[in-house]
């Protein structure tokens, strides 16, 4: 595996491959990789022929100071990780090179962008769209791989690649989990030890909901799910929502859309969990 911390070598790299008429899969991370990573870089890995990694806590998608210093950052074993999927080039660019001026593009995602995460974590989106297109440009993939944990942000770089006409196809994956459901994410390294055994009550509690479709309505199933995880004192509630899978609007009845998901987001202790599954 290459490692570049500089655009200009990264491109002529990528550049030299292009020439030689391989394919380009990308997989935009934050680093602390986890097995959820690693099974986008698998996926990308089948589908085409060089494999680029980005790993780069990206400062201005993040509302919440804290949240950004605590970010975990493992890069050595990151790179151990890399190594296991048969990586061919990280791209691990410090602030400074992927920002040498402030980007003050804004974007606009209409309604996708106002609920959910949007909503609780105002500029999150903006700053995710910002970055991802940067390394679009310096990447420039062929295929590009997002996982499902994040549904809303795939959503959001799905309507960002349309609106732009980015000559790149967004891929999306399933949701990697532990053996006991929770959802695998880098932050879950920060939950103590009492808080990681509570943690896959998230994912138990979504997946019961789920089950009574027949028996309730969409807004019945989001109150059913709701109150199941008050019942849980230390899971400090921000939203659940019951949402069509395409715009992510909440709906009054099943018939009404093609597809749906439930979703969460809270935080245990200091953490902020995020999950959403799959109602049909
Ligand atoms: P990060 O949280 O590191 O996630 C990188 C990619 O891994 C995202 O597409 C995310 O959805 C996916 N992922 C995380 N946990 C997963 C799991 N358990 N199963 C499947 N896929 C999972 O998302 C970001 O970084 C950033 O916002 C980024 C897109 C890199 C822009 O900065």
């Amino acid at each position: 595996m290459k490692v570049f911390e500089h655009k200009n070598s990264l491109q002529a790299a990528i550049e030299a491959e292009k020439i030689a008429g391989k394919s380009i899969g990308f997989v935009p991370t934050m680093g602390a990789l986890h097995q959820g990573h690693l099974e986008l870089m698998r996926q990308a890995k089948k589908e085409t022929d060089i494999l680029v990694v980005s790993i780069f806590v990206n400062p201005i998608q993040f509302n919440n100071p804290a949240d950004l210093e605590n970010y975990p950052r493992t890069l050595e074993t990151d790179k151990a990780l890399l190594e296991t999927v048969d990586c061919d080039y990280l791209f691990a660019p410090d602030v400074d090179e992927m920002y040498p001026q402030p980007d003050t593009t804004v974007y606009r995602f209409g309604k996708l962008a106002s609920v959910m995460e949007g909503a609780f974590r105002p500029g999150h989106f903006n700053g995710v769209a910002v970055v991802v297109k940067k390394l679009f440009e310096m990447v420039n993939p062929d295929k590009a791989f997002f996982g499902e944990k994040d549904f809303q942000q795939l959503a959001i770089i799905k309507a960002m690649t349309k609106q732009l006409s980015l000559p790149v196809e967004i891929v999306p994956c399933a949701t990697v989990r532990e053996s006991d459901g929770l959802a695998m994410s880098s932050r879950n390294r920060r939950l103590s030890t009492d808080e990681r055994q509570l943690a896959p009550r998230i994912h138990q509690i979504l997946s019961k909901a789920a089950t009574l479709r027949n028996v309730l309505s969409p807004h019945e199933m989001q109150q059913y799910a709701k109150n199941e995880l008050d019942k849980i004192d230390v899971f400090n509630l921000e939203y659940v929502a019951v949402a069509d899978d395409v715009d992510l609007q909440s709906f009054e009845h099943w018939n009404s859309v093609l597809g749906a998901r439930i979703f969460v987001a809270l935080q245990l202790g200091n953490v902020r969990l995020i999950d959403n599954i799959r109602i049909f």
